[in-house]
């Protein structure tokens, strides 16, 4: 366990990275979010924001935003990668995406950059429904993605947090990248339709073209490349290449990870879709 450093955890307020800082606050190891806004604050595209939340860090949990597949994402990690080495830091945990190549061309930056690795390769989260762009179309009662019927093994953030502690905190985990999905694969539609039993609310779904997505995204005025993003994701990533599940967690933490009933029960009890 790191007794001579900081911990730092790039994108320490967003899904995975809040649950992480938790998890080590709780083992009381001196940490530091990197984010815009941590103390000193942190930006992806501010390279002069770089070398001061790296001083004096020993391990780092690192999350890329918005996505690794923007243009100049993997360039700018791979240069940050570098400057963590340079800066000292042993050990880096990198949260990457499945079935993304540019994800796994970051990935072979971070093998490649001298630094102790671990890669957290992660399928579709389950928090998308509660903490993200998923959210609000819940509320409203009507989701409506531009996705076929295939099967995404949707991965609970909670269990993402606990392998990126113990890759931080613990031997064995150096060198090892984890494919880490849930225990089953579930459609969308599968999905509304455990959260509407639970939260016994009407919840329709529907699967609608892409231009109808773009079309509803831009009268809700969501920008272009946050447009461009999800058709990307939604059109390459949820196109059944993800639909396996595998046995990352059992490797990484030797049980299996929790299921996505056990997620929205968890969520559902939080009071977040109401119901
Ligand atoms: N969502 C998924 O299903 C999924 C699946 C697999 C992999 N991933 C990967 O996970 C990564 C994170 O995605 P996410 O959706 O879970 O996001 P997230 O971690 O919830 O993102 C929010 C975090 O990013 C920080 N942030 C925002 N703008 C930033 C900037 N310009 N510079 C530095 N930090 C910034 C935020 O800090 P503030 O609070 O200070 O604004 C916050 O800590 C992505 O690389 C994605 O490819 C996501």
């Amino acid at each position: 366990m790191n007794r001579n450093g900081i911990t730092l955890v790039v994108g320490g307020t967003g899904k995975t990275g809040r649950r992480v800082v938790e998890r080590l606050e709780r083992l009381g190891l001196p940490l530091r979010v990197g984010s815009p806004s941590g103390q000193p604050a942190f930006n992806w595209e501010d390279r002069k924001t770089w070398s001061s939340v790296l001083d004096g860090v020993a391990l780092a949990y690192i999350t890329y935003y918005p996505d690794l597949c923007v243009p100049g994402a993997v360039e700018t990690v791979r240069s940050f990668f570098a400057c963590a080495v340079n800066a000292g830091v042993k050990r880096l945990v990198f949260l990457s995406g499945r079935g993304e190549a540019d994800a796994e061309r970051a990935e072979q930056a971070l093998q490649a950059s001298g630094a102790d690795w671990t890669i957290l390769r992660c399928s579709f989260f389950s928090q998308n429904f509660s903490e993200n762009f998923i959210l609000d179309p819940i509320l409203a009662g009507e989701v409506a993605l531009p996705v076929a019927p295939v099967g995404e093994p949707f991965v609970d953030v909670e269990d993402i947090a606990d392998v990126a502690v113990a890759a931080l905190t613990q031997p064995g985990h150096s060198g090892q990248l984890y494919e880490l999905t849930g225990p089953q694969a579930l459609t969308f539609a599968d999905a509304i339709a455990e959260i509407a039993r639970v939260t016994e609310r009407d919840i329709r779904y529907a699967s609608i073209s892409p231009a109808e997505y773009r079309a509803a995204l831009l009268r809700a005025q969501v920008p272009e490349d946050v447009i461009e993003l999800m058709l990307y994701l939604f059109g390459t990533l949820l196109d059944g290449r993800n639909t396996s599940v595998t046995d990352g967690f059992r490797r990484a933490l030797g049980r299996a990870p929790r299921d996505f009933s056990e997620y929205v029960r968890h969520a559902a009890a939080s009071g977040v879709w109401g119901g």
